[in-house]
Formats: C-alpha cells, structure tokens, sequence
C-alpha cells in the first residue's frame, strides 16, 4: 500500500480553503493509502502565538480532523511533537539546506516583502522541518494545496541529495495536488488567497463559522459586472472562484455543467446555491465536531497515532543519524 502524509498548521482556525484543498483529500484517501495526518503544531510557532488560544486551536484542529471524516482506525492522526524524531531530523534537514533554497521560498519572501519585521529563524528554516515530516515516514504522496508546492520540491530536492552523500536513505515524494480547489481565494479579495491571517475576517469561511457568518461572507463575496457565471479566473476571478468552491463541494462537479445550470441567472441565485452547499457542508461538519469535543476519541487518537507514528520516525531517524556517522555504532 502507497503511503500517503500531510499536515495542517493549527495556527488559528481551519477554514474552507484548508477542507478543499488538503483535508478532503486525506479523508478521500484514507482507503486507498496509508495515510499519516499530523498537527504541525511546531511550524505554528514560527510565528508568535497567543498560549490560550493555540491550546484551543489543537484541539480543533484534531476535533476537525476527525469531524471532517478522517477515521483513526484508518489514518494516523498525530500531533507533530508526540514524536520527537521529526524536530530531530529538521534540524539535520537544516543542515542540509542551502540558504540560496531558503532564500527563494516565497512563503518567507512574500512575508519580508509585506515589510513584516521580527521575523523568526524558524519561519526562515521551517521548509527544512516540513521536510523532516515528510522524509521520516518514506511517504510516496503529500496532498497538499498549490502554496505548498514549492516546499515538496525542495523536499525532493533534500531527499536526493542525502540520498545521493549517504546512499539510499529517503523515498522521494510526489506533491499531489487537486486540479479544482488548489488555492481558493479570499471572498473579498480574490487576487489573494484565502488564509487564515485574513484581517477583515470577510474574505475566509472558517469552518466553525456559524451558518449566518458563513452565508454573509458568500453573498457579499467579490464578482464583476459582466453577469455571466463563466469560468474565466483571469478575467471573472471572484465568479471563478466561487465555482471553484461549489465543483470541490460537489465531487468536483464538471465547470461546465455549473455553467449551463446558471446561464442566464443573476449572480444572486448563483450566489445563494453556493452559500447553501457551504453551509450544508459546515452543518455536517459541525454536528460531528460537536459529539467529538463531548467524547474522550482526540486523546485516544492522539496517544495511538503518536505510537504508530513515534516507531517509524525512530527507526528512520536511527537509520539517518548512523548513515551521517553521527552514531558511535559498538565494536
Ligand atoms: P497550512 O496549515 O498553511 O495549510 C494546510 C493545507 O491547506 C492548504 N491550503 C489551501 N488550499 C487551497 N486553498 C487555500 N486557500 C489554502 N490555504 C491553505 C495548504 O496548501 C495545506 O495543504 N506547511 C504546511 C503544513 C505542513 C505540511 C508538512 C504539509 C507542515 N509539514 C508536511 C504537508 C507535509 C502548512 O503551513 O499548511
């Protein structure tokens, strides 16, 4: 069986763009792969966080893990500092990087570019722990959205220059990402994509957002004044995204069809179909989340993934180490 692994950042709160571009896809193939999904609750804190809050966030965040449909007798579900080996391994990845590759990730430039200052050496090198996580577990496929492409490359990249000093140590991975629902945009700014740092709190469904909040945001959500439901992201970018959103709620219903069904209708109407299938998504999602935080499963969650996870990560990490001749191996 292929393996498969990704992780979210519980870095405030998950959102709809986090659901169709990433966790979907896990709970999609939880069957076919072995899937490992993980908190990355150590990438969170390259960027300052508010202790309270990243307390409740985890919890969420593993609450919509499952509440989303990963199931933990299919997936393993683990927080990232359950096992140690991948802060272990993301220091050596560290040391493996060149600052020319760090230096080109656009994650960290757009941040520097946006004249934010007191940025941490951990965003600077977070790239090289997100390889760690991906290496340590010899995964074949990393479902991801578009803006961590760049960050699988590089892992690629890693992987075969360790492989090529050390001799066979890592599996290359493959970024698989989503034709339809890669990078959904913000609702009220479509040139930007939708995050979790949106400051007018307009632009980003969350995923716990209440079905009123929800509905507002896609209703007054960017269009134009063409008047037409087209899919044309260069010149409809709102329009387009918007029909980005309800193909990926519809097992990515073709572009097409959504076209036909609203030919000649007034944005309103297109509009009110979208907000509905965002809310019957959020309602179905909700309902779960909310007999999940009633029940023990995300410690019993936690503790098994972190045991199934903690063997692998150790044994590659050994593997790494004794291959680097950072061992003293017995005579
Ligand atoms: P994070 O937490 O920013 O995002 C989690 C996942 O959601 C995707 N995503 C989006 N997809 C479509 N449209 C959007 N607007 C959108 N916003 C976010 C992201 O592409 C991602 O797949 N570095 C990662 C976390 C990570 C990781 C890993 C992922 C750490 N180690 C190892 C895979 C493998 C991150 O910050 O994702």
């Amino acid at each position: 069986m292929k393996r498969m692994l990704s992780g979210i950042k519980p870095t405030g709160q998950l959102h709809l763009g986090n659901y169709i571009g990433a966790l979907r896809h896990f709970v999609e193939s939880q069957d076919e792969f072995e899937m490992f999904a993980f908190i990355a609750n150590l990438h969170c804190i390259t960027v300052p966080q508010d202790p309270a809050e990243l307390q409740k966030n985890l919890r969420d965040c593993v609450a919509l893990y499952l509440a989303c449909g990963l199931d933990p007798k299919k997936a393993t579900i683990f927080l990232q500092t359950d096992v140690p080996a991948h802060a272990q391994l993301g220091y050596i990845m560290c040391c493996h990087t060149y600052l020319g590759e760090l230096n080109r990730m656009t994650q960290f430039k757009d941040k520097q570019a946006h004249g934010e200052t007191n940025l941490s050496g951990g965003l600077y090198t977070y790239p090289s722990l997100m390889a760690a996580d991906i290496l340590l577990y010899d995964a074949d496929y990393v479902p991801v959205g578009d803006d961590q492409k760049q960050h699988v490359e590089l892992t690629r990249d890693l992987a075969i220059r360790m492989n090529n000093r050390y001799g066979d140590l890592f599996k290359v991975p493959e970024p698989l990402i989503a034709k339809t629902g890669a990078r959904i945009m913000s609702l009220s700014d479509p040139s930007k994509k939708m995050s979790k740092s949106d400051e007018t709190n307009k632009g980003c469904i969350y995923l716990l957002d209440t079905e009123k909040q929800a509905r507002k945001k896609v209703m007054s959500a960017v269009t134009d004044s063409l008047a037409n439901v087209h899919f044309d992201p260069e010149n409809q970018p709102g329009i387009a995204n918007l029909m980005q959103i309800m193909s990926s709620l519809q097992n990515d219903r073709p572009f097409g069809e959504i076209e036909q069904e609203f030919a000649g209708r007034g944005y309103g109407d297109f509009k009110r179909a979208v907000a509905d299938e965002v809310c019957a998504k959020l309602n179905e999602i909700q309902g779960r989340y909310n007999e999940i935080l009633a029940s023990d499963v995300i410690e019993t969650t936690l503790k098994d993934g972190a045991a199934k996870a903690g063997v692998i990560a150790s044994a590659k990490l050994a593997k790494v180490q004794k291959a680097i001749g950072m061992e003293i191996v017995s005579k």
